[in-house]
């Protein structure tokens, strides 16, 4: 085998390799209220690989922000942050939740799942398990 043939197999394996491996995912969750008259959820995400959303609304209720990515082994540590907030009678918000953070050594196939829901923060890591109760708004008056 020349080494042109060599070269093209390993190309081959590695992009195959790449292939089978599920990317992480975050969902970003609004479960604030019901029918059409949803509650918008603003969020702002950003990650420290510079990826930055802008500050967004979802509208609907169940509706998502979803993001599918791979840790890098050119970079440090992942982390993805975002502010969340809606408002009704006050304003409420969480600031710089971490939605996503790598650990020491590369992952695949994460599933993080936030859904915001007007008594608090609820998450996953698992389609299979139902989303709990982990965080409290931070509120302000109007
Ligand atoms: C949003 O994500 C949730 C949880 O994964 C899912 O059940 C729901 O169908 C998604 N909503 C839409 C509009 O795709």
């Amino acid at each position: 085998m020349g080494h042109h043939m060599v070269f093209m197999l390993i190309v081959f394996l590695f992009v195959g390799l790449d292939e089978a491996h599920e990317k992480n995912r975050i969902i970003v969750n609004n479960q604030l209220g019901s029918g059409p008259s949803g509650i918008p959820l603003y969020y702002l995400c950003r990650s420290t690989y510079s990826e930055y959303t802008g500050t967004q609304k979802l509208t609907d209720f169940n509706s998502n922000w979803t993001v599918d990515f791979e840790e890098s082994l050119f970079h440090n540590r992942l982390v993805w942050l975002c502010d969340l907030s809606f408002r009704t009678d006050k304003e409420y918000y969480f600031k710089e939740l971490q939605v996503y953070r790598a650990a020491s050594e590369i992952r695949w196939g994460q599933l993080r799942q936030w859904t915001c829901r007007i008594d608090g923060i609820y998450f996953t890591r698992d389609y299979n398990e139902p989303v709990g109760r982990v965080l409290d708004w931070k509120s302000t008056n109007l």
